[in-house]
């Protein structure tokens, strides 16, 4: 519960994660842009960040989670799960009635965490990451191609 009351948004002149950001999404070019129109949120203990989230809106009803991401050292304590919790919470109070998050065909981890919190597949961006992005991406074996979106009613 402590970790949890840590997490709370960026403030104009702290500096931007970008390395944990770039751990889920190797494209800075693609940070930039949805760091534009969204809140970051971090979760930090004694001043260091230890996992990020960024909120962007898609329309007055629907928000995405772009970006989720935990400190390689910190991951798999259950952070990821409070920072899914905390976005699901802020979402919700600030009026949003879906939350979505998109993740990539390879990600086989992220696809087990998003739907065991509720996630529902609803989609798929065919070629996305082939499309947006300039070397190609593995994981698990697999190549890395296509976005499938989850859904989640709040
Ligand atoms: N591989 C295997 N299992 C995973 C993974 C993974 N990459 N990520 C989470 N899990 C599983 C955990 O084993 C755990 O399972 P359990 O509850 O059955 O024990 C469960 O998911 C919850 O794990 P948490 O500890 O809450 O998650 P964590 O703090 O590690 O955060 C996250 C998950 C954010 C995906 C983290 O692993 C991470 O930062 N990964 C690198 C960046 C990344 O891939 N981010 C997501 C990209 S998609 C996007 O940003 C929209």
């Amino acid at each position: 519960m402590r970790i949890f009351n840590a997490i709370r948004p960026l403030k104009k002149d702290e500096k931007i994660p970008y390395k944990l950001l770039l751990l889920a999404d190797p494209s800075k070019e693609l940070i930039d842009q949805y760091l534009a129109v969204s809140t970051l949120y971090i979760a930090e203990e004694a001043g260091v960040v230890y996992g990020v989230y960024v909120l962007t809106p898609i329309d007055s009803n629907i928000a995405e989670i772009k970006n989720i991401s935990v400190d390689e050292s910190h991951q798999g304590k259950g952070i990821g799960t409070l920072l899914l919790r905390h976005a699901e919470d802020t979402a919700r109070e600030k009026g949003y009635k879906t939350l979505i998050i998109g993740t990539g065909n390879s990600s086989i981890g992220q696809l087990y965490l998003y739907q065991k919190m509720g996630f529902e597949i609803c989609g798929i961006k065919k070629d996305f990451f082939i499309i947006n992005y300039k070397k190609p991406l593995w994981e698990n074996h697999i190549q890395c191609k296509h976005m499938i979106l989850l859904s989640k009613t709040l």
